[in-house]
């Protein structure tokens, strides 16, 4: 995860790594906006219908339930219709449908020309009961849905609108789609400014409810186009055009025998039954039938009955149709979510809800883009050299931010140009306001977090509602991408920049650990003002000798653990302080990449050329990211190909160790993959690299903890796991300037985790620890699992004694889990203002990973 600074030799120009990711995210916005409204109109509806019949069902007592009186059954069918027609003679009879649920009402429907025409029946008293009130608002609502009632030009615009929805939809998958994990997919940021969670809302509601968003529009668009329905249908080979109605052979004139059709109907033990006359002479009559069988509420049974004996002319069970036709059948069950049972309906109905949510957040989110003045980007080369000092400004936790300030700064200062340099935290509102240029390099900490030194500050400075009109900036965020937040930070900076009516001269650019590609760009920006060269940090280099690796811990129960020692290739002056990190590069292992050779299928004796030098695909591979055989083999052109691999990263290491012990000491675990491999740099140093090999690796300052070398100051260090390198080496400082106030605490499993136990205890019998507190997690005498944190809260006391002696508290080793633990401890010690001075005072420093 630790950042490499290396800046690329050759110039690259971005845009031709830029992905189409831009384009789709224009895209998803004008769709979005010019479909979104119809798209909320029909979301909004669509849930309104969702419950129609239980709605209609409830605002309908007396007319679609009725009270079953006492003993009553009902009716036998000639005697319902008997009765029916005894109140209303015509028009005549075209279908009755007939529950045998307790006080469900029967429904007639009359053959009449235009709307079908229906009333609710008493089935114990056949008396007519009328329409269910609210059926004509439920009817416009549905041709709202279907039509915006505007007959076929408004269901035109709702089927294009469907469609439309589908390239919103791929858009909107395409500009999410980058490597993270399944949180960043599918767990909502909670924290940050609204924008930033409004964002993140709309986007991971559009990842779960994908699929119910994908059913819901092609079962839509089946009534929308011929050629959709025709698609259906080839998909569900089903044959097209309704199925004609049964013509009979011989045509009787006489009525239908209504007490044969009813004992007819007797023998199906039907729940639900629904009879439609016949149309013609010599059409049969057609009966629909559901029972407890019939997979859901849209599936139904079909018989053809020869209307004057009751003949079976056909029998036509839902479950004995080909499954396409069956899919075809339910469209409109898959369409409401009925075919899900009641999950599918309330599932259907959130996701119609949400398409007005969808497009009240996009909408927001477009107009604060519009109102916050992005429109007033300026192009940064039409800015001139000033006399006026131009803010250099970092936020920076392990000193990657800082230094590339350093160099942004010391680059315009070559240019002549004034410059102010200062950390966020240092820098005042009066110094902002007056400068008329200011270029933030800031990196992200946490989750989505400032760094320690910038908690709060955005608030301080710039939350005043205070307006900077006159203010251009630019921002280099630093961030990984493998965190839920990327530069959440840098977003937060911009945002409230823009809040206060400063205006961005580019768009920020984003540094995905240190990416070379993006530091060069910023590189360029400066050198098109200010001139010069593109930027080049100190790159790593081999310079460094593998000399020692001991396993410290064979007998424990927490993975491999190792000390590993440096030597330099030089004569070592004083190059780094406590707390300083090293970033080295590592290399794949031979064997591993022999093992992916041999399955891609590749020749690793092949030449390519890499790095300027031709060498063998085997070797150069070394030096990259294997891409997963999956992801398709590579092609023919090798060399080209090589080039698009990325490179192996730098992975950070804190220093155990101070120059005067003559070598970089180390502690390094052994990290495994999920596929059960070793990490690439942990693997590579403690298991893979032979001793003796040299080391591709750059030392690095870490701002974030210094150590304090006033010997009166008290300090607590707390570390877990292989933190307890970064405070080995804060210690050997304080014993350098004989201070003796150090309280330790230690976690780990188990005693035989414990490293480096021999020497603690030496520090502590010489009395430059006065408190040592060892956690083992894992002890089988200790009963509940018990951590740092938990000692810490315990020695409540101490603890109170030692921030009353304005101690710095150093806390190093896991950022998840042991760190915001620790820190929950201090902040219910202080009340949350106290902890946050505490945090500002610089008296809080971590090294936590
Ligand atoms: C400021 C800083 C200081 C650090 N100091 C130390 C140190 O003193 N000692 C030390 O051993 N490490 C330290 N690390 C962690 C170290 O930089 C590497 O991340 C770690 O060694 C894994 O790298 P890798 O190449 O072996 O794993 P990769 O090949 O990068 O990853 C392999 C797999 O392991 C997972 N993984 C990566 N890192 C971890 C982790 N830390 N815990 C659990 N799973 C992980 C990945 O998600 C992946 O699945 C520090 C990190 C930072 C940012
Ligand atoms: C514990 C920890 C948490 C981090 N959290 C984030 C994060 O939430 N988002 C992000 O984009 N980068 C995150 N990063 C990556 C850093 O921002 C990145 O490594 C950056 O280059 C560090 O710059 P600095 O050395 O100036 O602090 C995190 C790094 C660490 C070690």
């Amino acid at each position: 995860m630790g950042g490499s600074m290396m800046v690329s030799r050759t110039r690259l120009n971005p845009s031709l790594f830029m992905s189409p990711r831009p384009l789709f995210r224009w895209l998803h916005r004008w769709l979005g906006l010019f479909a979104g409204l119809i798209l909320a109109i029909v979301g909004g509806t669509g849930a309104i219908m969702s419950f129609q019949d239980d709605l209609l069902r409830w605002m309908n007592a007396g007319i679609m339930q009725v009270t079953v009186p006492e003993g009553a059954t009902v009716l036998p069918l000639p005697d319902l219709l008997a009765r029916i027609q005894a109140q209303k003679a015509s028009p005549p009879i075209a279908t009755l449908r007939v529950s045998t649920e307790p006080g469900e009402s029967a429904w007639v429907g009359f053959r009449a020309r235009g709307k079908p025409a229906g009333e609710f029946v008493n089935p114990y008293t056949g008396d007519l009961l009328g329409k269910a009130r609210g059926e004509a608002f439920f009817h416009t609502v549905e041709n709202v849905h279907r039509r915006l009632l505007a007959g076929n030009t408004g269901k035109a615009i709702t089927g294009a609108s469907a469609l439309v929805f589908l390239a919103i939809m791929i858009s909107g998958v395409i500009i999410r789609l980058r490597r993270a994990g399944l949180k960043y997919w599918f767990k909502p940021i909670g924290h940050g400014a609204l924008a930033a969670r409004t964002q993140s809302w709309h986007s991971v509601m559009g990842v779960w409810l994908l699929v119910p968003f994908l059913l819901v529009t092609s079962t839509g668009l089946f009534w929308s186009y011929d050629w959709s329905r025709n698609l259906w249908l080839v998909a569900t080979s089903t044959p097209k055009g309704k199925p004609a109605p049964y013509k009979m052979a011989e045509v009787s004139q006489s009525a239908p025998d209504l007490q044969a059709i009813a004992d007819r109907l007797a023998t199906l033990s039907a729940n639900r039954v629904q009879i439609f006359w016949p149309n013609k002479p010599d059409e049969a009559m057609r009966v629909l039938w559901q029972n407890s069988a019939t997979p859901h509420q849209r599936a139904f049974n079909t018989l053809q009955l020869q209307p004057t004996t009751a003949e079976i002319l056909a029998d036509q069970p839902f479950v004995s149709l080909p499954f396409g036709t069956q899919i075809i059948r339910s469209m409109f069950a898959l369409h409401s979510g009925e075919y899900f049972g009641l999950v599918g309906m309330w599932m259907m109905f959130l996701v119609s809800l949400s398409l007005p949510l969808f497009f009240i957040s996009g909408l927001w989110l477009y107009l604060r883009r519009r109102v916050r003045p992005r429109s007033k980007l300026v192009k940064f080369s039409k800015i001139t050299p000033d006399t006026a000092p131009v803010l250099v400004v970092y936020a920076s936790q392990t000193g990657t931010a800082q230094t590339l300030a350093q160099m942004t700064a010391q680059r315009l200062e070559a240019a002549a140009q004034p410059v102010l340099f200062r950390s966020l935290d240092e820098l005042t509102h009066a110094e902002l306001s007056a400068a008329s240029m200011a270029l933030f390099i800031v990196s992200t900490y946490g989750d989505g977090e400032a760094p320690d030194q910038a908690q709060g500050v955005i608030k301080s400075l710039l939350g005043k509602q205070q307006a900077l009109p006159t203010l251009s900036f630019a921002i280099l965020a630093l961030g990984d991408r493998q965190y839920r937040q990327f530069c959440g930070f840098g977003i937060e900076l911009r945002q409230s920049l823009l809040a206060a009516q400063a205006t961005e001269c580019f768009p920020m650019l984003m540094a995905d650990q240190a990416d070379p590609v993006v530091l060069d760009e910023w590189g360029s920006q400066l050198a098109s003002v200010w001139g010069g060269e593109t930027l080049t940090a100190a790159a790593p280099s081999p310079a460094w000798i593998l000399s020692k690796r001991q396993h410290l811990n064979p007998a424990g129960m927490g993975f491999p653990t190792f000390e590993i020692e440096l030597t330099a290739t030089h004569t070592m002056r004083d190059e780094w302080q406590a707390g300083a990190l090293i970033d080295i590069v590592p290399l794949q292992p031979t064997e591993r990449v022999a093992q992916w050779l041999h399955a891609a299928g590749l020749e690793g004796s092949q030449r390519v050329l890499f790095d300027g030098v031709e060498q063998p695909l085997a070797e150069a591979l070394r030096h990259h990211e294997l891409p997963a055989i999956s992801a398709g083999k590579p092609g023919h052109d090798i060399p080209t190909w090589i080039n698009t691999l990325r490179r192996l990263g730098a992975r950070s290491y804190s220093i155990a160790s101070l120059p005067t012990d003559g070598v970089v000491r180390l502690l390094v675990r052994q990290v495994q993959t999920p596929a059960g491999e070793l990490g690439i740099a942990s693997g590579w140093l403690t298991a893979h690299a032979p001793l003796g090999e040299k080391l591709t690796a750059q030392l690095r300052q870490n701002p974030s903890f210094l150590p304090m070398v006033d010997p009166t100051v008290p300090c607590l260090f707390i570390a877990n796991g292989t933190g307890m390198a970064g405070i080995r080496a804060q210690l050997e400082a304080r014993i350098a300037v004989g201070a003796k106030r150090n309280w330790v605490i230690l976690g780990e499993r188990s005693p035989q985790d414990a490293y480096w136990l021999a020497q603690w205890h030496l520090w502590e019998s010489e009395g430059f620890i006065e408190r040592l507190d060892w956690v083992f997690s894992q002890l089988p005498t200790s009963g509940a699992i018990r951590y740092v944190q938990h000692r810490l809260g315990e020695a409540h006391d101490s603890l109170k004694e030692y921030l009353e002696e304005n101690a710095v508290v150093y806390v190093c080793g896991s950022a998840t889990g042991m760190a915001p633990a620790v820190e929950s401890v201090l902040s219910n010690l202080l009340g949350t203002e106290g902890w946050q001075a505490f945090r500002r005072s610089g008296r809080y420093r971590r090294d936590v990973y």
